[in-house]
């Protein structure tokens, strides 16, 4: 399994303890684990050109430099981590401008055929508020990207950094994410969307089908999904 970490922060706080301690329960051997940090993954800005939406997504200013290697990566994910302290109630701006940069994947545009049958978790901790709505910023884009399974987990940890989180949280994260790894880890092989990313689906088949934008609607046709072809079918490892 490929597991990618992308954390909102470059702080190895409460948040990204949260997050290592997933991995460390979920990980084999075998699997290959890559964590990225934001800013410095990904620090640019979106300009809000949109030329990645109206045109390709390689026409993004952050693409050659950024945008490849992180698409990259993210296609080649079997489960996929996000995580984000909160900030002012919401994902940080570092998490928050990264995901502005994926608006082209949404599935009213050109979603990842590999998204449908990819599993995610969204983590985020707060001193005291904000967890829900942090945890609804980054869900909603992994959702509207067609991830199969999204996962959240939130904690208020009382503390400002991972030192000061009590031995008793502590005890309680480990055991949350115990019962999370259980869920992630069932039938790992057979990840496939539940009904409301398929009615999603269908949704934005049936406009692509009548006709939205010329480079929206050929994508839908070139992936064969306006036939046949449907993304959470097994897809061939290249293509993953
Ligand atoms: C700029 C900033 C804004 C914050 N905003 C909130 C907030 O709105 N609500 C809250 O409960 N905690 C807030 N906090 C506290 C952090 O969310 C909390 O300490 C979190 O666990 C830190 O995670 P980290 O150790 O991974 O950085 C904020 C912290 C910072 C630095």
């Amino acid at each position: 399994m490929n597991i990618l970490m992308i954390n909102g922060t470059m702080r190895k706080g409460s948040t990204y303890h949260v997050g290592k301690m997933l991995i460390d329960k979920i990980a084999t051997k075998e699997d290959q684990v890559i964590e990225l940090f934001l800013p410095k993954d990904m620090p640019e800005f979106c300009r809000g050109c949109g030329r990645c939406i109206m045109e390709d997504e390689t026409k993004c200013f952050d693409y050659l430099m950024y945008m490849k290697r992180l698409t990259g990566l993210i296609d080649k994910a079997n489960l996929l981590i996000l995580t984000s302290p909160v900030h002012v109630m919401h994902v940080t701006g570092a998490m928050k401008s990264m995901l502005d940069h994926y608006g082209y994947r949404f599935m009213v545009h050109r979603p990842g055929a590999s998204m449908f049958r990819k599993q995610a978790v969204c983590i985020a901790t707060a001193a005291g508020g904000g967890v829900r709505s942090t945890l609804k910023d980054m869900k909603i884009s992994l959702q509207f990207w067609g991830a199969a399974r999204v996962y959240t987990y939130g904690m208020s940890v009382a503390s400002l950094g991972w030192d000061g989180v009590s031995a008793d949280k502590k005890e309680r994260i480990d055991r949350d994410l115990s019962k999370l790894v259980l869920k992630i880890s069932k039938d790992p092989d057979g990840v496939n969307p539940g009904i409301k990313t398929r009615a999603l689906f269908y949704i934005m088949r049936s406009f692509h089908k009548k006709g939205m934008s010329p480079v929206d609607d050929n994508y839908w046709k070139e992936m064969g999904w306006l036939g046949k072809e449907r993304p959470w079918k097994l897809l061939k490892k290249e293509e993953l």
